[in-house]
């Protein structure tokens, strides 16, 4: 891999998320088969929140442990990051104690801050724009069950937000057809709508209906229609996304057999059916482990000597 950091899909080429998911699937092999893989020994991640985690906070501090190094948990509120400081010196600081930085944070602007003035790699562990982790375990969840990403056709179905924009540009990157259902006013980001209308090859299209985008999909995609720091706006988003349910009856327009994907937390009734999740659970808490061994790639990939 030619980058220094994981900030977002839109820098990797395709080849290089194809080189983390093969990374992952040895990480994996390792894992289960008991192969001792400490390939960071002694190397520390500092993991900066200022938003609530449960699967990126364990999968990261498990799998840093794992790769025989150590994670240390830094939250907003109780650093001086919560006060103020800078991100331009929290970087330099953390620089020479740490040997990589994973932060979750609102802005884009402020991961991209942090990895231009740190001299150690850094990784987006969600922001409001993109959620880079997440999507390359998704990908490596399909690419496990169906045998290959290219061709396959991917639907995501709900908000236009930091999953969409992972979404997109990680199935259009790995050759999947990519269809968005969002309802009008909210819209994948237009740097990822601008990409993906540029891509050659693989199909891209946002529709207004879930039915349309869910047709001959291989696999379907939903996730919660308020993000963290959208609390106020839930009832206004829950009426916006009436009918953005991901039911049987919706399902029914799929391919027989489709994969659906859930990033977690969800909430049933809402974005996903009770029975649809319950019906898939194994693929989605696949999906959860998947984080595991895609962010130890990552790491690797990026932390190695
Ligand atoms: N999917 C995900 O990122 O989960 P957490 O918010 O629990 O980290
Ligand atoms: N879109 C969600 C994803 C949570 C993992 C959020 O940003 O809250």
């Amino acid at each position: 891999m030619t980058q220094r950091h994981l900030l977002k899909l839109l820098d990797l080429t395709g080849e290089e998320i194809n080189q983390i998911l093969d990374t992952a699937d040895q990480m994996k092999y390792s894992q289960k088969h008991g192969i001792v893989h400490d390939y960071l020994r002694g190397k520390t991640l500092a993991m900066i929140f200022e938003k609530n985690s449960t699967r990126t906070r364990v999968s990261f501090e498990v799998g840093m442990y794992q790769l025989g190094g150590h994670a240390l948990f830094l939250s907003g509120k109780e650093s001086q990051i919560g006060r103020g400081e800078p991100v331009e010196d929290t970087a330099r600081v953390l620089s020479r104690y740490c040997d990589g930085i994973m932060i979750r944070t609102f802005a884009q602007s402020e991961v991209e801050e942090l990895a231009k003035h740190a001299t150690i790699p850094v990784v987006n562990g969600l922001t409001d724009f993109a959620h880079p982790c997440q999507v390359l375990a998704d990908l490596m969840t399909v690419r496990e069950r169906m045998s290959r990403l290219e061709g396959l056709k991917l639907a995501f179905i709900g908000d236009g937000n930091n999953m969409a924009n992972s979404l997109i540009v990680g199935g259009l990157k790995c050759g999947m057809d990519v269809s968005v259902a969002c309802p009008e006013g909210y819209d994948p980001d237009s740097e990822v709508l601008d990409f993906a209308h540029a891509v050659t090859g693989p199909k891209f299209e946002l529709v207004r209906t879930p039915a349309q985008a869910v047709a001959g999909a291989d696999v379907v995609i939903t996730d919660v229609w308020a993000s963290m720091g959208q609390e106020e706006e839930k009832a206004v988003r829950q009426r916006a996304f009436a009918g953005y349910c991901v039911d049987a009856q919706l399902l029914e327009m799929a391919k027989p057999g489709c994969m659906v994907q859930h990033c977690l937390p969800a909430h049933r009734g809402e974005e996903i059916s009770a029975e649809v999740f319950e019906q898939h659970a194994d693929e989605i808490f696949e999906e959860a482990e998947n984080r595991l061994h895609a962010q130890k790639a990552v790491l690797y990939l990026l932390m190695k000597d």
